[in-house]
């Protein structure tokens, strides 16, 4: 949108009564309470944390290695959230297999939620396709469930409950 600062923009640009948005969900609760962490594939996770230090001034506020998920995270805290650099911990951890495949990058959202299981049923409910049907232990003692990036607009999603 080509504005320059200051000009008024037509009226209707910022109108939602007359595209009719928001009718049908003005009753419901929003589930997403923060974006919790952005994760960030990387092959070497002291190479990332040492750009981001250097780069930011950021400090790794945990680390962790998720043997389940076959992963090992730093969380850098932003505000309230967190940027995630994920490496693997062997070579066919789900990571491995995205870094072989697509190379380093964004790898999954992760949205913070109050109750996990409701916002996976709320998300089956609205068409989207869960990687875990029910909630399970994911790191810094949260509760997690991922949905698929297919039926979810190509975006891993994971839903954090702290
Ligand atoms: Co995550």
């Amino acid at each position: 949108m080509a504005s320059r600062l200051g000009e008024k923009l037509p009226e209707r640009q910022f109108s939602t009564a007359s595209a009719g948005w928001g009718s049908a969900y003005d009753d419901r609760t929003m589930l997403l309470t923060e974006i919790d962490h952005v994760a960030i594939a990387v092959h070497d996770l002291e190479r990332a944390i040492s750009f981001y230090e250097t780069a930011f001034g950021a400090s790794v506020v945990h680390r962790e290695v998720v043997e389940r998920d076959g992963v090992e995270e730093a969380l850098i805290k932003v505000a309230d959230s967190y940027v995630q650099l994920t490496a693997a911990t062997h070579d066919d951890s789900p990571v491995a297999k995205f870094l072989a495949k697509r190379g380093e990058g964004i790898h999954h959202i992760g949205y913070r939620v109050d109750d996990c299981a409701a916002a996976v049923e709320s998300m089956v409910a609205a068409g989207a396709t869960p990687i875990d049907t029910e909630p399970r232990p994911g790191s810094r003692g949260t509760t997690v469930a991922f949905i698929h990036p297919k039926g979810a607009f190509g975006t891993l999603i994971e839903l954090v409950q702290e």
